[in-house]
């Protein structure tokens, strides 16, 4: 299994160009399933989540064409369409459950394996089932896999309430609620930028959507869709993990598509942490104020909150901060995962629960630690980049999952890394 070597030390400059979304793109991806008519996505991001979603929608009979080395997707799902989603495919990636709701409204019915284990909790899917069945689905779990059924062969609209924003869950529902008959309205809907995008992509495809981007999401169904060509957001989660690079190892870097409206919860903490962020003609700049970062508490939370995505490598931050930090997750039960393997690197972290309490020391060292998810990957590269020494990221199927090109990009604005291949 390949590595990750990171050699701590000098200041960053230059430009990263950020890609479009991982997160928007794997939702996006399922709504080839609601046409017969081409759907093609630009600006898709090259990950192995995404090739995973591409071999799922394949399975299904959807045929999806990666053009221009993978930054278009070129999809189509005019023919007989399988509705069983294998837990071979879907076991690797809990996003394959947003095939779902789209089978359902194409079909009126699918079997769709249930994720499974994850690692940063247990992510179970009763908010996505409660509301396919206010619209007429009957679920039953048998053998590992959620068989569901339309009533009548197709969804109605309903009213219905999420006791928890759930990302997926409003992507399930908003994409079976383009073909319901009737109006869908979802009250505690998700307002991430990746619902607004789905949204436009769908509004383009002809549906009817208000609201995205509150609380409060109304469909109305029609009775078909058409083809689109839809542009995938820019990744806010990669755009806040490169803004640390230089918050961390100092200097100054331009993030090439940035935009602070993705981010704006994120951007106060940095600034209060004594990080300047600006726009610029072509996207964000940021540079460190001083030479010390100062502490601050961070809590995780929907959208417009302070994303869970980029918790790990805030606390990357905050470890060589002046005082004590507090950070609490309250998106997933169990995402602290990083939390001793940066203590390897000479943090001072203690974690409580959902609560982790940073305490800042004055240099990280190199160590060799290993990544147990995405974004706890990609905080044990950036602890390393201001860390005296040399540190071995091992485990990095994770980061090719949400992060294309990352010893490149890194390297380009002069931070001392290189892939190791075993
Ligand atoms: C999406 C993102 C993920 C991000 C998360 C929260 C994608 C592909 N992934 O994941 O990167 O970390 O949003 O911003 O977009 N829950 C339930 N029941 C459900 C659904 C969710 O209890 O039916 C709980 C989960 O266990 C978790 C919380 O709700 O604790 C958030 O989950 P959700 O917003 O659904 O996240 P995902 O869509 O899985």
């Amino acid at each position: 299994m390949d590595s990750i070597l990171v050699r701590g030390g000098g200041k960053l400059s230059g430009q990263i160009p950020i890609a479009g979304a991982k997160n928007a793109c794997l939702a996006l991806m399922p709504a080839t399933l609601l046409s017969d008519e081409p759907l093609t996505l630009t600006n898709a991001p090259r990950l192995s989540d995404i090739r995973t979603m591409t071999e799922l929608l394949s399975s299904l009979g959807a045929e999806v064409t990666s053009l221009q080395e993978g930054k278009v997707l070129a999809m189509a799902s005019h023919g007989p369409i399988n509705t069983r989603a294998e837990y071979d495919i879907v076991r690797k990636m809990r996003a394959s459950n947003l095939v779902l709701g789209p089978l359902l409204a194409r079909e009126g019915h699918a079997e769709v394996s249930l994720p499974g284990g994850c690692a940063i909790g247990a992510r179970p899917m009763d908010i996505h089932t409660d509301g396919l069945a206010k619209m007429g689905a009957q679920i039953d779990l048998r053998d590992g896999y959620l068989h569901a059924k339309a009533d009548g062969g197709k969804l109605r609209g309903a009213v219905i309430d999420f006791p928890f924003a759930s990302v997926g869950a409003t992507e399930n529902i908003m994409m079976a609620a383009t073909l319901a008959k009737g109006t869908t309205v979802i009250n505690n809907a998700a307002r991430e930028p990746e619902i607004v995008d789905l949204a436009d992509c769908l509004r383009a495809m002809g549906a009817q959507i208000d609201g995205d981007g509150t609380s409060t999401l109304s469909i109305q169904g029609v009775d078909r869709l058409h083809g689109a060509t839809h542009r995938v957001v820019t990744d806010r989660i990669e755009l806040g993990t490169y803004m640390l690079a230089p918050a961390i190892c100092g200097g100054e870097v331009e993030l090439l598509g940035g935009r602070i409206d993705l981010l704006a919860a994120f951007c106060e903490k940095l600034d209060a942490a004594g990080i300047s962020v600006s726009e610029t003609e072509n996207g964000l700049s940021v540079t460190r104020r001083e030479d010390q970062i100062r502490a601050v508490d961070v809590t995780t939370e929907p959208f417009p909150g302070f994303p869970t995505d980029l918790q790990a490598q805030m606390m990357a931050l905050l470890c060589t901060a002046d005082g004590t930090s507090v950070l609490e997750e309250k998106i997933f039960e169990n995402r602290f995962m990083h939390a001793p393997e940066l203590i390897r690197m000479g943090a001072d972290i203690e974690v409580h629960g959902g609560t982790a309490t940073v305490k800042g020391v004055a240099k990280l060292k190199g160590a060799p630690v290993m990544a147990t998810d995405l974004r706890a990957s990609v905080s044990l590269i950036l602890a390393g980049m201001a860390a005296e020494g040399e540190t071995t990221v091992s485990r990095v199927y994770h980061l090719d999952r949400g992060y294309e090109h990352v010893v490149t990009k890194l390297r380009g604005v002069g931070a001392d890394i290189e892939r190791i291949k075993s």
